[in-house]
């Protein structure tokens, strides 16, 4: 496994990969990885001959300082377990690598209103920071796939869209959220859970998958999208450390709350939910 810092050597490393045909996976990650992370790589690793995985904590993605101090940076363990799944190359830039004059304007992405909604509304900037170090990452790995986990569904959506608006030639692979055996989405903050708290946090895929169950067992017309909402923040509520920041019954492809049930409607139930002061994030599928 190669482990690269520069734009320069990673670039050079892929071109003779690129032009003997190999096809690339990419694995974009800001690190702290998991089994969540690693069942991308593996995925990867299945559907291309070279994968590469970068780890890197984007700055410009991160609203709030602290969240960006406080985020856990586990290069070495990383490293090991990125050599067990078999990753070929693991780019891991400083940032000034990749944003070197701190006074150039970035790009600005069009993304038809996805990032209003949901953690767009509460992280604003959020989904621009993210677009722009993921096409950043496409255009010096230029990967034939590209992966990326369904717990951000808002972010897999966003990329989607901003490589069909820019035309990328890659394909965008969504996998699906792998899970503690209690529930528990696995994300990198888990670890600041107190024995309390996690203890909780189980609840909150619990009441999605009752919310779910609720609707297909209630006939449409005695619940309304906006009353299984307010179910699901009661039911969350009721648990002492959980405080739901948002609730939404979206689109699955607009991301926009709906008002009312229709037939053939994909929807997705997405939370960002606070256990004591770490915020979890989660969803489940309604119909699809
Ligand atoms: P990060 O939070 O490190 O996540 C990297 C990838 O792992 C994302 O695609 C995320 O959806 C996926 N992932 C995290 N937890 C998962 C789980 N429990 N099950 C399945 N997939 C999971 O998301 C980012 O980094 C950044 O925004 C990034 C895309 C790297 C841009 O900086």
């Amino acid at each position: 496994m190669i482990v690269t810092k520069t734009i320069e050597e990673t670039v050079n490393f892929l071109i003779p990969r690129r032009n003997q045909g190999k096809s690339i996976g990419l694995v974009p990650t800001m690190g702290a990885l998991h089994q969540g992370h690693l069942s991308l790589l593996h995925k990867a690793r299945m559907e291309n001959d070279f994968v590469v995985c970068s780890i890197f904590v984007n700055p410009i993605q991160f609203n709030n300082p602290e969240d960006l101090k406080k985020y856990p940076r586990t290069l070495e363990a990383d490293l090991k377990l990125l050599e067990e799944v078999g990753c070929d190359l693991v780019f891991t830039p400083e940032v000034k690598e990749i944003y070197p004059n701190t006074l150039e304007p970035l790009p600005v992405y069009e993304l038809s209103g996805l990032d209003k909604p949901m953690e767009g509304a509460f992280r604003p900037g959020h989904f621009q920071g993210v677009c722009v170090i993921v096409h950043k990452l496409f255009s010096i790995v230029r990967p034939k796939r590209a992966y990326f986990g369904e717990k951000d569904f808002q972010q897999l959506a966003i990329i989607r869209h901003m490589v069909k608006s820019l035309k990328l030639d890659l394909e965008i692979v969504g996998c699906p959220i792998v899970r503690e055996e209690d529930g528990l989405a696995l994300s990198s903050r888990n670890m600041r859970l107190s024995a309390e708290e996690r203890q909780i946090a189980p609840m909150i895929y619990k009441t999605l998958q009752q919310a779910r169950l609720k609707v297909k067992s209630t006939p449409k017309n005695d619940i309304t999208p906006n009353q299984l909402k307010q179910w699901i923040t009661d039911q969350i509520s009721s648990y002492p450390s959980l405080k739901p920041e948002y609730i939404e019954v979206v689109d699955k492809n607009t991301l926009q709350p709906i008002q009312g049930w229709k037939e053939g409607n994909e929807l997705i139930v997405c939370v960002a939910v606070y256990d004591g002061a770490v915020r979890l994030i989660d969803n489940i599928v309604l119909f699809s």
